[in-house]
């Protein structure tokens, strides 16, 4: 930080990166689905924010439509201070609405299916303090969070600000009321939150195996599951397995975020990455072209070179989740490879916690070539001794006779936590992690930045330290240049140590 290198070389990546993304992450189905219901609140804003293709609106301005209920008009407004060392993300997460009494929003919607996400992005904020955070949220007659604390999830998941998102049905009185209580008897404790997103989701995208009166194969269990259309979900991991991240402002309209897959994988052997980008895809009926965006699809994990090696072992992830709840895991596939045309040229099965969910797993077979298609599972993970354990998903090939390639693929992969019958989605909080106390924050750097900027350059000046100035300039331009190519949005990740990474929002 003493000299000027480093902001050179940061920008050098920022431009890198984003020429990487520009390229890669491309998708005919973006925005395939026109939400009926599609609400940003930028909580403890007074001013509308256009990021990522859509408005945030400020639930702070005099006469918002989405000013917070409240009994004593006790909450507070904040911007999140730009002293913090690590300060990460942009709107939503530049302000926050706080209370240490119950605060609620309601929102007048379509009835039907709503994703609901909670934006959180746990600092200090004024006084109340960053570990202080203990609340309860319900909507809808669910409990999504029970004496959740921002702080110590932020802290094991090692994201600075993050998301939880649920799927939640509104009734046919078109109201969603969404309430926020700090945990009683802590009288520390508060309640916050940083953004707030309610966005329709087509009926058959998640509870279509409702419908289905079969029900979906229950891990090592003959009778198969079936939950009901008013059970809540909170969507715990949502993979592009094989591929790259994909933004909100990149997914068939419902705003979902999809992971990278590498840092899941946990066979001894990862597998191989095909990909196929000129491949046209066919939607069918089954599966519509709003299921996942393309780029979903058109890669994939599948095993190896050598038969010997794919068949001795299982390709396999693992994700770490709540226990005491079921679990719906949907595994997206779709066959694109030169080698693969005919049913059974790719048999494989399917384990879900090393239970046999599918023995005869053949694409094709399912849905054809360039058709993408998914398949529906549920596990229990029931365990009185743990918090947390993990679901793990593995294919695993099968030998000569039954299948021409002994190999197995996988492009998507999402999981659900479906509400138990308490009505609630509610974990416990995960341990404190050791040696994760915040470092002494640096001298603030805000009275340095012109107040015009926008924020999410200000954030930039945060890692810089001295040389804040330096990668402010830097960055300042990038934007310019980059709004006058494209009218689009950028968003910054901060973290220390000068590691930026940019997801371009492009629409
Ligand atoms: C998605 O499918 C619908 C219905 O088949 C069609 O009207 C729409 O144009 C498709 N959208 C995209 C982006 O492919
Ligand atoms: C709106 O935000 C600005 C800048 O943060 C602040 O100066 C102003 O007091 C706020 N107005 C209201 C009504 O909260
Ligand atoms: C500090 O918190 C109390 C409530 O605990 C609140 O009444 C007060 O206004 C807060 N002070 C500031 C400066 O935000
Ligand atoms: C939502 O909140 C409003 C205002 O507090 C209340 O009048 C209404 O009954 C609530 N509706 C539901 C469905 O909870
Ligand atoms: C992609 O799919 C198309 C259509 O099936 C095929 O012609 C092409 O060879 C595939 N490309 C790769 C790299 O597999
Ligand atoms: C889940 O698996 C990972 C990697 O194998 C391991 O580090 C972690 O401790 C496991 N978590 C639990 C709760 O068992
Ligand atoms: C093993 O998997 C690889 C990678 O998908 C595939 O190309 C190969 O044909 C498979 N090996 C055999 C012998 O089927
Ligand atoms: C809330 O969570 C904290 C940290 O996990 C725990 O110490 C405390 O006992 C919990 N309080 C209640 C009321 O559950």
């Amino acid at each position: 930080m003493k000299n000027t290198k480093p902001p050179l070389l940061l920008f050098i990546f920022i431009s890198v990166s984003l020429e990487a993304l520009w390229v890669s992450v491309t998708g005919d189905n973006v925005g395939a689905y026109r939400p009926t219901d599609d609400i940003a609140v930028d909580c403890g804003s007074n001013s509308s924010s256009p990021v990522g293709g859509r408005n945030w609106i400020g639930d702070a301005a005099d006469r918002s439509d989405y000013s917070p209920i409240e009994k004593t008009h006790s909450s507070t407004a904040a911007e999140a201070s730009s002293s913090s060392p690590s300060i990460s993300g942009a709107v939503p997460y530049l302000t926050a609405r706080l209370s240490r009494s119950e605060f609620a929003y309601t929102f007048h919607v379509t009835a039907g299916p709503k994703f609901v996400r909670l934006h959180f992005f746990p600092l200090d904020y004024l006084n109340f303090s960053r570990v202080d955070s203990f609340f309860s949220v319900e909507a809808a007659g669910y409990t999504l969070l029970r004496n959740f604390s921002a702080s110590l999830f932020s802290d094991k998941t090692s994201s600075p600000s993050f998301h939880k998102e649920f799927c939640l049905s509104v009734g046919e009185d078109q109201i969603l009321n969404i309430t926020f209580s700090p945990t009683p008897g802590n009288s520390d404790a508060y309640a916050f939150v940083n953004g707030i997103e309610v966005v329709s989701m087509p009926e058959s995208l998640y509870y279509n195996t409702v419908v289905d009166s079969e029900g979906v194969k229950l891990a090592g269990q003959q009778t198969p599951f079936t939950f009901r259309t008013t059970d809540a979900l909170e969507a715990v991991k949502r993979l592009n397995v094989g591929g790259q991240f994909v933004s909100p402002a990149r997914d068939t309209g419902m705003y979902r975020t999809w992971e990278a897959d590498d840092e899941y994988v946990t066979s001894s052997d990862i597998g191989v990455l095909p990909v196929n980008t000129t491949i046209q895809l066919n939607y069918g009926e089954q599966v519509p072209n709003y299921t996942a965006p393309d780029p979903v699809y058109t890669t994939a994990r599948t095993m190896g070179m050598d038969k010997r090696i794919n068949l001795s072992y299982k390709l396999t992830w693992s994700v770490e989740v709540d226990t005491n709840f079921y679990y719906l895991v949907r595994l997206h596939f779709c066959e694109f490879q030169i080698e693969i045309n005919k049913p059974l040229d790719r048999v494989f099965r399917i384990f879900i916690n090393s239970q046999l969910v599918e023995g005869h797993a053949d694409v094709i077979e399912w849905s054809g070539k360039g058709v993408p298609v998914y398949r529906d599972f549920a596990v229990a993970l029931y365990d009185s001794q743990k918090k947390r354990t993990n679901l793990s998903v593995a294919l695993g090939a099968r030998p000569d006779g039954y299948t021409l390639y002994s190999d197995a693929i996988l492009n998507g992969l999402e999981i659900f936590k479906i509400s138990n019958p308490d009505e609630s989605l509610a974990g416990l909080n995960p341990d404190p992690v050791p040696n994760k106390r915040q470092p002494p924050p640096g001298p603030p750097q805000s009275s340095k930045a012109p107040s015009s900027l926008s924020k999410a350059v200000k954030i930039a000046i945060v890692a810089g330290g001295t040389s804040g100035f330096t990668i402010l300039s830097l960055l300042a331009f990038f934007l310019y240049r980059r709004r006058n190519r494209a009218n689009d949005s950028i968003k910054y990740w901060v973290v220390p140590d000068h590691h930026v990474s940019v997801v371009s929002d492009e629409s």
